[in-house]
């Protein structure tokens, strides 16, 4: 098993190198990542590479056992080449071109840059092939964020991609409704860069943001084609950012062996550990595999000012919570707090002063740990019975339009993600695309855009005996944005048992009483009048103009049940009774329900089965397990309960 650093040999003399890796190796580190903002230092001048210092850094490594993922530097384009081709600089919304001196700030459409990325890619590549200490490559850094780009060759590239997408100009006047104000183009030449996602039409906002996260992964495609030829024994992946919204995770995996991910929790926010959890269920849904965690913070951070610091046991708990959900390689951001540059007060494991602490003394404590359960984590993944939809489709046009006040698509996925999470019941995040059948239950939130080939597999889902959770707004939309001329939630009402001929929202904090069986939970934002047809009413408002209506609905479907929830429950205990009576539905039972704050989650395979229980609280928690099983880090045999540390991990062999 690999565990690391992220390590900056060039930031530091080379007379420290040494040092360095001897105190890696003495944590039981094993893999160090380099190189991925160091393209200014590998080519200093245009088609002059020099490659020494790297091959001295790995040489150093070496030495230690220490091997290396090296990542393609192209997140900075040197100085030299954005002061020669300004062209690959990023043009923002308001016409100007930015300034070179940030990072991420490059043009994907820009030819010059596509021409120096592959070149530094292959010779990076040519160069380190069948380098021994070399096990992979990271392409660029976090793909997503900062440089959406208006120029005109972003603008051509977008009319391109409309259309392939579209083959005519009256099919793309169709799919985006420009028969509202009068917005019909008459040629491809005519189609506009969006700069205005609150104004401009919502359809093409959509193809825009589709096709700035098309650009991410194309750009890294022309990297890994590169790497997959030059260097065939080496893995690829891409460090992702969990939850960040604007490029499609699914698609940008697809190139990858494996996905990677960057976890930055702020220390002591109660969310955190919801959070990294639902984060990491999306990266191994990903593809469906395994993950690493490419940077985990490992200190107090921030670019201004820095946050709070990691208390005893927090890091420790951080790793073990993503090692039980599937990562399995792992690397501390960053070795060495930068003495220069904007990330001086973004902490690494070690303070400037570059001597052994607390903090590295608990990272090679989990690299110990790590260690020793390796052989029998070999194979092993969360096997979930559970599924979240994360549609980016959906995502994305919540943004342009919320749809109702408060609406927050990631909210809405959190709401039930943190009620499984509190049940001990471990779940899979994944793409619409993806086969249900292999999950007892669907959970689908907020599924805005229903392209009617979905609205049918979701149908055969349930009829074929799964169980579906669709909730608010499900089915407004079609597959271009254009919302559909059905009573909600259209093709589904027959599988939901439901019609809506209404919805209304919940201004000003407002919240109506709930009936039948939420009696006691309140409805918040936004209620859907519900008429069931054939399906029965879980819930009512106790609302008066609402005495017709359903809140909440189940119906049977063939050998399956749907439920429809049409409102916003006002309290996490809401979503608790919910998921429960929903898991019961699909036979789902957790193998233990843990106390508040206290995380379980089981990895299996092989025919072996490990529990992992992470205390995220600062007291001591006591939890009931079967007992007469070994737990791993101690090497005791467990009774009725066993009590975790604050901030305590332990690791169960059910099987
Ligand atoms: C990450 C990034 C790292 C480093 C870190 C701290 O998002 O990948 O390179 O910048 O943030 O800011």
């Amino acid at each position: 098993m690999y565990v690391g650093v992220d390590y900056y040999p060039e930031h530091w003399p080379e007379t420290r190198w040494a040092l360095d890796a001897q105190m890696m190796q003495k944590a039981g580190f094993n893999v160090v990542r380099l190189g991925e903002f160091a393209w200014t230092n590998f080519e200093p001048a245009e088609g002059c590479y020099d490659f020494a210092w790297l091959d001295r850094a790995l040489e150093v490594l070496a030495r230690h056992g220490i091997r290396a993922i090296l990542g393609t530097p192209t997140a900075v384009v040197p100085a030299w080449l954005a002061h020669r081709y300004p062209e690959v600089m990023v043009v923002d919304k308001t016409g100007q071109r930015r300034t070179w001196g940030v990072r991420k700030d490059t043009c994907y459409s820009s030819g010059v840059l596509r021409r120096f990325s592959q070149a530094i890619t292959t010779a990076l590549a040519t160069h380190y092939a069948s380098h021994p200490g070399v096990i992979g490559w990271q392409t660029d850094n976090e793909f997503g964020g900062s440089n959406d780009c208006r120029c005109p060759a972003c603008q051509a590239a977008f009319q391109d991609f409309l259309r392939q997408r579209y083959g005519t100009l009256d099919e793309l006047n169709r799919a985006w409704g420009t028969h509202f104000w009068g917005q019909i183009f008459r040629a491809w030449e005519e189609v506009p860069v969006i700069v205005d996602t609150n104004g401009q039409n919502p359809s093409a906002c959509l193809d825009w943001q589709r096709f700035y996260s098309d650009q991410n992964v194309r750009y890294q495609g022309e990297q890994v084609q590169i790497l997959r030829r030059l260097c065939p024994r080496h893995f690829i992946t891409h460090n992702l950012m969990g939850l960040a919204p604007d490029v499609n995770y699914f698609n940008l995996a697809r190139d990858l062996d494996f996905v990677s991910w960057d976890n930055y929790p702020v220390w002591g926010r109660p969310e955190v550990r919801y959070d990294a959890a639902l984060a990491a269920d999306l990266m191994r849904g990903a593809k469906h595999k395994n993950f690493w965690i490419m940077e985990q913070t490992a200190g107090p951070c921030g670019w201004g000012s820095f946050n709070r610091n990691v208390r005893p046991g927090e890091l420790r708990a951080v790793a073990y919570q993503q090692l039980a959900h599937g990562a399995d390689g792992q690397i501390w951001f960053r070795w060495r707090t930068c003495t220069a540059g904007r990330e001086q007060y973004w902490h690494g494991l070690l303070q400037h002063d570059g001597k052994p602490n607390r903090r590295y003394l608990e990272a090679a404590q989990v690299a110990r740990e790590y260690h020793l359960l390796a052989p029998l984590l070999e194979g092993l993944s969360v096997r979930a019975e559970v599924a979240m939809i994360y549609d980016y489709d959906s995502l994305w046009v919540t943004r342009f339009q919320g749809s109702f006040e408060g609406n927050d698509y990631r909210e809405q996925l959190k709401r039930y993600h943190r009620a499984l999470f509190r049940a001990g019941i471990g779940l899979d995040i994944i793409s619409p695309a993806d086969d249900f059948s292999r999950y007892k239950l669907v959970i689908a939130p907020e599924l805005h855009l229903m392209p009617d080939a979905l609205a049918r597999r979701l149908e055969a889902y349930i009829e074929q005996g799964g169980t579906l959770l669709a909730d608010v707004r499900t089915a407004v939309k079609d597959g271009t944005n254009l919302v559909h001329d059905r009573t909600l939630p259209g093709l589904l009402s027959s599988a939901l048992g439901i019609a809506i001929p209404e919805y209304d929202v919940l201004a000003d904090k407002a919240e109506i009483p709930l009936t039948q069986g939420f009696a006691g939970h309140k409805a918040t934002l936004y209620t859907d009048w519900i008429k069931p047809t054939t399906a029965e009413t879980v819930a009512g408002y106790d609302a008066w103009w609402l005495t017709d209506y359903a809140a909440i609905t189940r119906n049977r479907l063939a050998k399956g049940i749907a439920w429809y929830v049409g409102t916003i429950g006002n309290t996490p205990a809401f979503y608790d009774g919910l998921i429960a009576r929903v898991l019961a539905d699909a036979g789902i039972t957790a193998p233990l329900t843990p106390p508040p704050g206290v995380e379980a989650v089981v990895r299996s395979g092989q025919g072996r089965e490990l529990l992992f229980l992470i205390n995220h609280t600062e007291d001591c928690q006591t939890v009931p397990v079967p007992t007469g099983r070994k737990e791993l880090l101690t090497g005791t045999t467990t009774a009725t309960t066993l009590t975790l540390d604050r901030h305590g991990v332990a690791v169960v062999q059910l099987r």
